[in-house]
């Protein structure tokens, strides 16, 4: 398979320093425009197939409303995607020593109105999820339309992160974080850079 390269605007240096500062990095023009329409294409054609968020097991939790799509081998656009996070994973793993060996994903859409309240996504290490990665693929966003990230860092300060089109959350998947309720249908991959030793 061909060599998966990093978008030009991934410069790993800057994010190394970022993750060991603060916990998180912000990655912006990520993709060439080519590429995010057709990963968008992807997305929207398959909104009728995703499912509430909230229910897991027949549980259901109220913490979010969000509705989403795991994505499978299936989904070629979005496997792009994850091949590129696979390989950002291995430079994070030889910078940190994370054991990073693994990339799990989901579609995420937002409605107006939907929303992710306070979480984290690897709680007291209860499962392998090391680093999160959201992508945002909506094509616009007005800064009046709500949906931002809202992001505790490892130093204990809150950041607000606006869901700006292609762009990347990356953020130690520990920290406390919520997606603000969005007034636009808000669209995204939320991505688990996992160690693949979880007891689960
Ligand atoms: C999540 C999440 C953040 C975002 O899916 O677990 O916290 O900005 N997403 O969509
Ligand atoms: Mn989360």
């Amino acid at each position: 398979m061909d060599a998966i390269h990093f978008p030009k605007s991934c410069h790993v240096d800057q994010i190394i320093k970022d993750l060991d500062q603060q916990g998180f990095s912000i990655i912006d023009d990520v993709y060439p425009q080519e590429y995010i329409h057709a990963l968008v294409e992807e997305c929207t054609s398959h909104l009728n197939q995703f499912r509430e968020a909230a229910i897991q097991n027949g549980v259901i939790s109220k913490i979010r409303s969000d509705h989403i799509l795991w994505i499978n081998e299936d989904l070629e656009k979005a496997q792009q995607h994850i091949k590129m996070l696979e390989s950002l994973g291995e430079e994070l793993n030889q910078a940190f020593f994370l054991g990073i060996r693994e990339v799990e994903a989901h579609f995420a859409c937002y409605n107006a109105g939907e929303f992710y309240a306070l979480h984290r996504d690897n709680p007291q290490q209860k499962n392998d999820r090391v680093i999160s990665a959201v992508y945002y693929l909506h094509e616009d966003w007005q800064e009046d339309w709500g949906g931002e990230l809202r992001l505790q860092d490892k130093n204990d300060q809150w950041h607000i992160i606006p869901p700006k089109p292609n762009r990347i959350a990356l953020f130690q998947s520990d920290l406390l974080h919520e997606v603000l309720k969005a007034k636009h249908q808000r669209l995204s991959i939320t991505a688990w850079l996992r160690s693949g030793n979880s007891i689960w």
